[in-house]
């Protein structure tokens, strides 16, 4: 196994004592990021049925952190019938980690990213029927972000804002 390999641990509320020193970062979507681990808006996602994971490192240090949760939108959007869908509410990485390690092959973005897919086929599969979407908000100056998204197949939905940072919604195929 690679010493770059992440494990990934279901977040509760106790681990927030653990994270008083993780920053994805000094920007507004760094901030917002921190802000979303650390503080209660990870615990009403968690209400609202959001699974959570903290990912560490060989040596114990936590990398970053994933979600992914129920949604019920209107589907295709704006205006089409309700239906379930999955979303990542958040995701970040530690900005000592960000873009670590160098090669691609482990790097935590994608090892997250990839995760968190996994995770998001599990919840399609444990529904009567099939999830067909995976979605997630990003700010669409978050160059970096909407990158990583597009690597592992999400597509911009055009002119459909959501959210209280008026994000772009990006989508990813789960099922037919
Ligand atoms: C978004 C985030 C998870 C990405 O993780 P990361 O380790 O920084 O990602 P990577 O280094 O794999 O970068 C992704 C790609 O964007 C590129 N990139 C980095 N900075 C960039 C910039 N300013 N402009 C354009 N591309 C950029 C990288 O080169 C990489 O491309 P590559 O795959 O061709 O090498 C991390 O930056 C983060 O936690 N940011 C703060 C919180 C955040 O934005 N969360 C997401 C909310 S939607």
């Amino acid at each position: 196994m690679s010493k770059h390999q992440l494990s990934a641990d279901l977040f509760t509320e106790a681990d927030q004592q653990q994270l008083a020193s993780f920053s994805c970062g000094d920007t507004v979507v760094g901030r917002a990021c921190t802000e979303w681990i650390r503080g209660s808006d990870v615990l009403d996602s968690m209400q609202r049925g959001s699974g959570v994971w903290l990912y560490r490192n060989s040596d114990d240090e936590i990398v970053g952190f994933g979600s992914l949760g129920p949604i019920r939108w209107r589907w295709p959007l704006p205006d089409g019938d309700y239906a379930k869908l999955a979303i990542i509410p958040m995701l970040g990485i530690d900005e000592r980690f960000q873009g670590q390690p160098p090669g691609k092959e482990w790097r935590y973005s994608r090892q997250i990213m990839n995760h968190l897919i996994y995770e998001a086929h599990v919840f399609s599969a444990m529904q009567k029927k099939p999830v067909e979407w995976l979605l997630l908000l990003v700010h669409p100056e978050n160059k970096p972000a909407i990158k990583l998204y597009e690597e592992f197949d999400f597509v911009m939905i055009p002119d459909v804002r959501r959210g209280a940072a008026n994000s772009c919604v990006m989508k990813h195929r789960l099922a037919e």
